[in-house]
């Protein structure tokens, strides 16, 4: 009889041990479920937080819609961990400020460990404090589009299946509360959220603005969608959301010279919809844009390189490269348009794993022709390696970004 893997050889690896025992990792996935009963918990993500001025570890346990929270001190936290690895899941990521680990059980009865280089940043600011201190929308404090989209009750209770949910809320409140310093301090903001759909960010973002930071604004939601559109905008009436309003459209038909726009917000817009809104903010000379890309099929179509044949030649790889490559030109053309570009990580939503956010603010002095010609230069050769002959935001920006790129020769 083959002899049967003791269990020590599955238990996680040393290096993971060590990590987790140092309480020094930014989270910790679990996932692959041994079970696959439908009651059986599908996901586990571990992250550090300061409760009550203590460091523990919350353990956020999934299923379907369904999430429980755990909140462990450290050491309980470790015990915790190496139950649910030994009993439930086969393969874990572990992330640290070092390092990005992956590590996943064989069927011989082993664990396999491979380590990258790392991919997260730090914690945000209100994971290393107290959680219901620092949400910006605080938790206990009855909020009324929370309400409406039942994520709370009358009372500001967070509902415990919608948890997940009011945590994406909050942290994505906490990108546009970073680029605040980036918006016009004085006088009522133009905001556009392009591809709006359901709204639950666009009410958020009215929240933040007019609740927590008092501002006067002009917020409109885009989306072609009629029927959500006029859903959105009768939720917006019920709760008298002043400077809250909805249009049915399509983003590359969307009118820059009738309506002015200071922050520039697209999330989840499919393929070239995400360049019809970066050419719209960029031409209305938005202060700041935030693009979360979607799915991507423009350059998937066009793009081929010899010498990187043996990336492109698997459907999955060529997709995600088309991806890159494509988020790579659109913040190249921001900075070519005057703007500085960050490419940094979103949050996780529903609709989609694609979490890059494209940040984008514009600079107050102009590039020198020196800076302008090197992102040229760069720009071009990325088109150039790949073989693109094409792309949708360099077409919709037409002679304008045309005159930039012939004046830094
Ligand atoms: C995946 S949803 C994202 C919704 C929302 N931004 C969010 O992240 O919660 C994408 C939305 O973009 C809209 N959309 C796609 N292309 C569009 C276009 N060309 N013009 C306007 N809306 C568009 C779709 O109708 C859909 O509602």
């Amino acid at each position: 009889m083959k002899p049967q893997p003791s269990h020590l050889e599955t238990s996680l690896p040393a290096e993971v041990m060590q990590t987790l025992s140092e309480g020094t990792y930014i989270q910790l996935v679990l996932s692959k479920p041994i079970e696959k009963r439908t009651s059986a918990w599908k996901k586990v993500m571990v992250r550090p937080v300061i409760l009550k001025d203590t460091l523990h570890f919350q353990i956020a346990l999934s299923k379907g819609q369904q999430e429980v929270h755990e909140n462990l001190l450290p050491a309980e936290a470790v015990q915790r961990i190496v139950e649910l690895w030994a009993d439930h899941f086969r393969e874990g990521y572990l992330y640290t400020q070092v390092a990005d680990s992956h590590f996943q059980k064989t069927k011989q009865g082993t664990v396999r460990l491979k380590t990258h280089a790392p991919t997260k940043a730090k914690p945000l600011q209100a994971e290393s404090h107290n959680r219901s201190k620092q949400y910006l929308i605080p938790e206990g404090t009855p909020c009324a589009f929370l309400e409406a989209i039942g994520v709370m009750s009358e009372a500001g209770k967070v509902k415990s299946a919608q948890y997940r949910k009011f945590r994406q809320i909050n942290r994505y409140l906490e990108f546009i509360n970073d680029i605040v310093p980036g918006l016009p301090k004085t006088g009522e903001l133009q905001i556009v959220d392009f591809g709006c759909g359901k709204s639950y960010l666009t009410f958020a973002t009215h929240y933040f603005f007019t609740e927590v930071l008092q501002r006067e604004v002009q917020i409109t939601g885009l989306d072609l969608k009629r029927t959500v559109v006029e859903h959105c905008q009768s939720i917006a009436d019920q709760l008298q959301c002043r400077g809250l309003s909805f249009q049915t459209g399509d983003i590359s038909q969307f009118d820059v010279s009738l309506q002015k726009c200071d922050l520039s917000i697209s999330l989840h817009a499919c393929d070239t919809a995400t360049d019809a809104a970066l050419a719209s903010a960029i031409q209305s000379e938005a202060s700041v844009i935030m693009a979360v890309p979607c799915c991507q099929h423009e350059i998937f179509q066009q793009i081929t390189s010899k010498p990187l044949e043996g990336l492109l030649q698997h459907g999955i790889l060529k997709e995600k490269t088309a991806a890159l490559v494509t988020d790579a030109l659109r913040s190249l053309a921001l900075e070519i348009c005057g703007y500085r570009a960050q490419v940094i990580e979103f949050i996780d939503t529903e609709h989609t794993p694609k979490n890059l956010l494209i940040k984008a603010v514009k600079r107050q002095s102009e590039l020198s022709v020196r800076d302008l010609h090197e992102l040229v230069g760069q720009y071009e050769s990325l088109k150039g390696q790949f073989g693109i002959e094409s792309f949708y935001l360099e077409r919709a920006l037409g002679a304008r970004f045309r005159e930039l790129c012939e004046s830094s020769r």
